[in-house]
């Protein structure tokens, strides 16, 4: 359990910080100094992928120091260059953000070019503040670009592809999005006030409660005041606009959220999800909203009958009133088995240790974006399967202003282990089942 009585104690006089509440999925750091004043590494100025021309090429397939972070211009600019320079075809989705931005992203590799052949979708920066999403994201996109043109394998640290490894993965079919949060990370990239929601301020009360946690409002358990037990639902989400884990009005209230929603509507044999995080040094699987059974198949988030006991960690499925979310055992391996194999490579190519664990494991949440993805085949039997894992790069900066702002030291190593959780997790859903075949 990382949120120990310990940690809360010592976190109550902190909790006003922006950045730092329990009710954080992400990590929390171990000493917390207050008045630091660097902002880790910079954001870039320039343009460095030069409007579009000059491909994004990451730490797999060059040794290059990086010394700034993507703006979000430069985010846009890498993800046109992708196309100027590879040919992949991008996308807008049809939501736009508060601030007027769009939402687009990529797709490469497949055994065919119609929506059906995507069977991997990659999500970055749903969360503002966590500084290296978009860049591990794009980054790890040109290079498996850049590897399959030169038929080059991949080196991420101490972790290596072959050449065929590369081929393996890019058939696959990956549809990605770098920046699914655009408003909240240009605010917080120009105001270094570690910002984690979006910017849309339809149901706040003020300047200090603006925006919606995205990652609590999604449609799965969204509604957490009817559908989780009284004692765990403050640590769930929050009605509150000013909360850090903010809602919104309803499941899907913002364009941000409807926007992934959309890919996975779109790109409706998506087999496998990863949402990028930081930090936490987590890989984590389902389920989110209370620890896993497979004993019980009406013991499931669809059923109200265990509203006032969902949630509870500490309770037995099946003992009195004890709940645990229902996960047919073949599906369970098979999450548990590519969240394995992503931590081990994501561990091997930084030397640090990587968690593998249910997200619950972390607290309970409602309305995330890795349940809500697994959760579609069971709210609809008609929605193809979606393995969904949240990845929490990166172990935290202390001595930042905001400990989600890394060091270049420690930027460099979250890349590398971007690109090999990435890289691995292509390989084992291939290995594991990217579902049946499509012809186009
Ligand atoms: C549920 O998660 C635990 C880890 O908390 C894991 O050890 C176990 O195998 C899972 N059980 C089932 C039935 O899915
Ligand atoms: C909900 O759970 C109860 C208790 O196990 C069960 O009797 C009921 O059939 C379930 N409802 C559905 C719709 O599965
Ligand atoms: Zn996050």
């Amino acid at each position: 359990m990382k949120l120990s009585l310990y940690f809360l104690a010592s976190l109550a006089p902190l909790l006003s910080s922006a950045c730092l509440l329990p009710e954080e999925r992400e990590g929390l750091p171990r000493r917390i100094h207050r008045r630091q004043t660097s902002n880790g590494v910079p954001i870039g100025t320039g343009d460095r992928f030069s409007a579009g021309t000059i491909a994004p090429r990451g730490l797999g397939t060059q040794s290059t120091t990086l010394t700034t972070l993507l703006s979000v211009a430069e985010i846009s600019s890498g993800l046109k260059a992708l196309a100027n320079v590879y040919g992949i075809s991008t996308f807008t989705t049809p939501y736009t953000t508060y601030n007027g931005a769009t939402i687009s992203g990529g797709k490469v590799g497949g055994t065919g070019t119609c929506n059906n052949a995507y069977r991997v979708y990659l999500n970055g920066a749903i969360h503002a503040r966590e500084r290296g999403s978009a860049d591990g994201l794009l980054f790890f996109i040109g290079d498996l670009l850049y590897a399959n043109k030169n038929n080059v394998g991949l080196t991420y640290g101490s972790k290596s592809y072959t050449s065929a490894q590369v081929k393996t993965a890019l058939s696959s079919g990956i549809v990605f999005v770098p920046l699914s949060n655009p408003d909240g990370v240009a605010y917080d990239q120009s105001s270094n006030s570690c910002w984690r929601k979006n910017r849309n301020p339809a149901s706040s009360t003020g300047s200090s409660s603006i925006g919606v946690d995205l990652n609590r409002n999604f449609d799965f358990l969204w509604d957490f005041t009817k559908l989780f037990a009284s004692s765990v639902r403050s640590s769930v989400a929050s009605t509150s606009p000013s909360s850090e884990t903010f809602h919104g009005t309803a499941a899907f209230s913002e364009p941000e959220t409807k926007s992934i929603k959309w890919v996975m509507d779109t790109y409706a044999k998506v087999r496998w999800f990863i949402d990028l995080h930081s930090y936490a040094g987590d890989v984590l699987y389902s389920w989110g909203s209370d620890e896993n059974q497979s004993s019980y198949p009406k013991m499931n988030f669809l059923n109200s009958t265990y509203n006032s006991v969902r949630g509870i960690l500490t309770d037995t499925p099946g003992s009195g009133s004890g709940y645990g979310e229902y996960t047919p055992t073949a599906e369970n391996t098979d999450n548990v088995k590519a969240a394995t194999r992503i931590g081990n490579a994501m561990s091997t190519a930084g030397g640090r240790s990587y968690s593998v664990m249910p997200a619950a494991d972390l607290y309970p949440t409602s309305g995330a974006s890795d349940d809500y993805s697994y959760s579609r085949h069971f709210a609809d039997t008609s929605k193809n399967l979606i393995h969904g894992y949240t990845i929490e790069f990166g172990f935290g900066n202390s001595a930042a202003s905001c400990p989600f702002y890394p060091t270049q030291a420690q930027h460099q190593k979250n890349i590398q282990e971007i690109g090999a959780g990435f890289m691995e997790m292509l390989l084992a859903a291939v290995d594991i089942g990217l579902g049946d075949p499509v012809a186009c």
